[in-house]
C-alpha cells in the first residue's frame, strides 16, 4: 500500500485532466492504495519570492515557507506521501500555473530536507488539445533528473483513460 498524492493543475474541475486524474485514482484504490488529490485552482497558493526564508535555521520543517497559505496542507501531504503524481492540461506549451506554482512552493521542502533525502516516485498526467507533449515532457524530465525522483509512468492524452487507471492499478 503507498499513500499518493495528486497535485492536479486544471483549470477546469470535471474536464478531460480530472477524468485522467479520477481513472487513475481508481485504479490505485483498487490496488489498496490511499489517495490525497488537491485541486489547485481552488486553493490559495502564492508564487514563490525566492526570499530563502525556507533555507534559514529557524524554518519549521513542517510549513518552512514564510508566506502561510494553502501550501501548508500540501507540505503535509508531501511529508505524508510515497508517490506524487503531476497532473495538468498543456497551457501555452507547458503545464499550467496553478501546478507551476505549487511545484515551485515545493523548493522549501528541497531547502529543508534537501532532495536526495526525500525521495518520491512520481506520476505525470497530461492532457492536450493536440498530441504535443514535448515542452512540459523537458520541464518534467529535467525537474525528476535534478530531484533523483524515479519517474513510475506518464499518461499523455484525454483518451488514454484506461492507461491511466492501469498505471493506477501497477502501484502497491
Ligand atoms: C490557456 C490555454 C492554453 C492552451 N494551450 C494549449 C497548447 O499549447 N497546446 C495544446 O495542445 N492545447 C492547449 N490548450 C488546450 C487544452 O490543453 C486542452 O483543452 C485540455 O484538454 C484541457 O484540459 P481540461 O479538460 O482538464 O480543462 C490550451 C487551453 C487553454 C485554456
Amino acid at each position: 500500500m503507498k499513500k499518493i498524492l495528486i497535485l492536479n493543475g486544471a483549470g477546469r474541475k470535471n474536464g478531460s485532466t480530472s477524468a485522467l486524474v479520477n481513472a487513475f485514482a481508481d485504479g490505485a484504490k483498487a490496488s489498496g492504495n490511499e489517495i490525497r488529490e488537491f485541486f489547485l485552482h481552488k486553493m490559495d497558493i502564492h508564487g514563490c519570492m525566492n526570499c530563502q526564508g525556507c533555507g534559514r535555521e529557524s524554518a519549521d520543517f513542517k510549513n518552512p515557507c514564510v508566506q502561510k497559505d494553502d501550501m501548508a496542507q500540501i507540505y503535509e501531504a508531501f511529508l505524508w506521501c510515497d508517490i506524487i503524481v503531476f497532473a495538468s492540461p498543456v497551457y501555452w506549451f507547458s503545464i499550467t500555473g496553478q501546478l507551476k506554482t505549487a511545484v515551485d512552493r515545493l523548493y522549501a521542502m528541497h531547502r529543508r530536507y534537501g532532495v536526495p533525502n526525500v525521495i518520491k516516485p512520481t506520476v505525470m498526467l497530461l492532457t492536450a488539445g493536440a498530441p504535443v507533449f514535448d515542452q512540459p515532457m523537458a520541464w518534467y524530465s529535467h525537474f525528476e533528473k535534478y530531484c533523483n525522483w524515479p519517474n513510475l509512468g506518464t499518461v499523455l492524452g484525454a483518451d488514454k483513460i484506461d492507461e491511466a487507471r492501469a498505471l493506477g492499478e501497477s502501484i502497491n
